[in-house]
């Protein structure tokens, strides 16, 4: 059976090298694969409202930069309807029946929602959209008989709280929904790029990022400030690679005819980190190895960017039209929906 595919991005800020590698990355080659009947990537506008409700325009504003930065990744309008999710009020409604299938002890153990109330400090101010923001994720993943879910491991709970939906209802009422599974990055290293500080993650809360749509002038500099090994202080002594960040990057980004191009004193990664293990390599020519090989990576995504902003109305109009097409595959979802819970009175009245 092909695979109706689903993805979801909080807009709450410009995507970042950490989103390309985790997640933008891996929809560009299931989409090139083409074994899917459907594709669909959902800007969570509604989802980043839960914790952001006072904050509306932090959200409006990265509605549209977030669609801008999918496509000039590689995402093509024309194989993956990417929409904006409160173009879709059906999910609204979906959300509010299965609301009534899920117990407010089963919401607080949520492993991913725990997480984040402790960073965001709610305490007696939990706004209660948030804590049932995983029951709304479930309605996207149901509204369009979603069967896979590429998503980093953090949303594993998030899953697996929709599977229960999906048994929970369909063993209540009828079987209308079939169980998604998860699709997690393939590697470690993809999964979580570094921030440029040395942090476990690199995140838009943190500014540890490098932004797609960075200028170059902006990308080298953060590239020259990156975190290296704090003992490597002459260029003689010798280097650690381990929490060394800039060859984290090097192993996720850099392949051996980066060396022929940019650096060809060395032949491949190895030989460079060997070097630098045994002293006698500077940081500043590994950056600038670095620099090469992610300006090589960025330009062409930066383009592209420069032209969907200067045509920023077929955006626009796309995202329209993506709504539109969204909207009537969810009411189909929703017809289900009445009819197996029997709330379908007035159905036959025309
Ligand atoms: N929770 C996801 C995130 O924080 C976003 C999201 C919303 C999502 N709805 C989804 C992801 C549906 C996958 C499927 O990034």
């Amino acid at each position: 059976m092909a695979e109706t595919i689903l993805s979801g991005i909080r807009p709450t800020g410009n995507l970042h090298l950490g989103h390309y590698c985790g997640a933008i990355s891996q929809l560009v080659e299931l989409q090139n694969k083409g074994s899917y009947d459907n594709f669909f990537v959902m800007i969570a506008d509604a989802q980043a409202l839960t914790d952001n409700a006072k904050n509306v325009d932090k959200v409006k504003n990265n509605v549209i930069q977030v669609a801008i930065d999918l496509i000039s990744a590689g995402i093509d309008p024309n194989k993956v309807t990417i929409f904006i999710q409160s173009q879709v009020p059906q999910l609204h409604e979906m959300t509010d029946y299965f609301l009534n299938l899920v117990t407010l002890s089963r919401l607080k153990r949520n492993p991913t929602v725990k997480e984040e109330l402790k960073q965001r400090g709610f305490e007696n101010s939990l706004p209660v959209g948030f804590l049932t923001y995983p029951v709304s994720q479930a309605a996207d993943i149901l509204a369009f008989s979603t069967t896979l879910v590429p998503a980093g491991d953090d949303q594993n709970p998030m899953l697996e709280q929709c599977r229960e939906i999906v048994h929970t209802f369909n063993s209540t009422y009828a079987s209308i929904f079939t169980m998604p599974k998860i699709m997690l990055p393939s590697s470690k290293t993809q999964a979580r790029l570094p921030g440029l500080d040395g942090k476990l993650k690199m995140s838009k809360s943190a500014g540890n990022g490098i932004n797609l749509c960075d200028d170059e002038a902006t990308v080298k500099q953060k590239i020259m400030n990156a975190y290296t090994d704090p003992n490597h202080i002459k260029v003689s002594d010798p280097g650690q690679i381990e929490g060394n960040v800039v060859f984290t990057y090097l192993d996720v980004f850099c392949k051996d005819e980066h060396f022929a191009k940019y650096l060809p004193d060395y032949k491949n990664l190895a030989e460079l980190k060997e070097h630098y293990r045994r002293g006698g390599l500077g940081d500043v020519k590994v950056k600038i190895f670095l620099n090469n090989i992610l300006q090589e990576l960025l330009t062409p995504i930066r383009a592209k960017r420069a032209e969907l902003e200067n045509n920023i109305d077929n955006v626009y109009d796309m995202l329209f039209e993506n709504g539109k097409k969204m909207r009537k595959i969810a009411q189909a979802k929703i017809e289900q929906m009445h009819d197996a819970m029997g709330i379908n009175y007035l159905k036959y009245r025309k």
